[in-house]
């Protein structure tokens, strides 16, 4: 019978957003579903491909199959942590997680009261997941991350294959309607480090998916 294209192939996935405390029952998050994250795992199964999902607080379900493995998670560097330990050992990873780049730099062990005065919050980066895999990267692997910008969206795509040593970037913008967080539909663009803009029209993030990893299946790791 003929294989599948990703038999025997290991693949990461990281989607949702991350969760960062400011005390034991407020945090700083923002609107990712995990959806098409979670849709290109499923796809990437359906084709054969063993997948590793890095899941971080959502409440869509992950498709029953026997090639997904979820590790739950919910802080920017919980989801780092376990994306070093699991990048090792696969031949493609794609980077769909919504990370909060800042974090507070100190969590509150107690419940901040309200005051009148205004209260202010220090900020911390988190780690640049993509940017410390794209460090990593060997020649047999690739790797994929997204792009989601309100303005001079291409410009970015394509400074973020470079600084981040990407084979594709997928980029969304949150000017197109029906596109981006948590709708079921997105409207992407995919960049390639040679350039080519590869554009796909409104469609279902299960589509979506799809387009994404036929794509990747067109890359040769460089
Ligand atoms: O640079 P920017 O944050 O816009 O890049 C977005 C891409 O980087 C997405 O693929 C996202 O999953 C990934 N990312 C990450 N770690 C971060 C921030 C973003 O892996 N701390």
């Amino acid at each position: 019978p003929p294989s599948l294209p990703l038999q025997g192939k290991t693949a990461l996935v990281t989607a949702g957003p991350t969760r960062e405390a400011i005390d034991p029952v407020r945090f700083i998050g923002n609107h990712s579903s995990g959806k098409m994250g979670i849709a290109i795992a499923g796809e990437l199964a359906r084709q054969g491909a063993a997948v590793e999902l890095v899941l971080g607080p959502v409440s869509q379900p992950v498709p029953a199959h026997p090639g997904i493995r979820v590790t739950a998670v919910t802080t920017a560097e919980e989801m780092y942590n376990a994306c070093l330990n699991l990048f090792k050992k696969v031949q493609l990873a794609v980077l769909a997680a919504a990370v909060a780049d800042y974090r507070p730099a100190r969590t509150a062990d107690r419940k901040i009261k309200k005051q009148t005065a205004s209260l202010q919050l220090q900020l911390e980066p988190t780690p640049d997941i993509l940017l410390e895999l794209g460090k990593r990267k060997k020649k047999t692997q690739l790797l994929a991350g997204f792009s989601l910008e309100t303005d001079h969206e291409q410009d970015h795509a394509l400074a973020k294959i470079k600084e981040k040593h990407l084979d594709m970037i997928v980029l969304n913008s949150l000017r197109d309607e029906g596109a981006g967080f948590l709708y079921d539909t997105n409207k992407i663009t995919i960049y390639t480090p040679d350039g080519i803009a590869r554009p796909f029209p409104l469609k279902p993030k299960t589509e979506v998916a799809r387009d994404i990893v036929a794509t990747l299946l067109t890359l040769k790791p460089r």
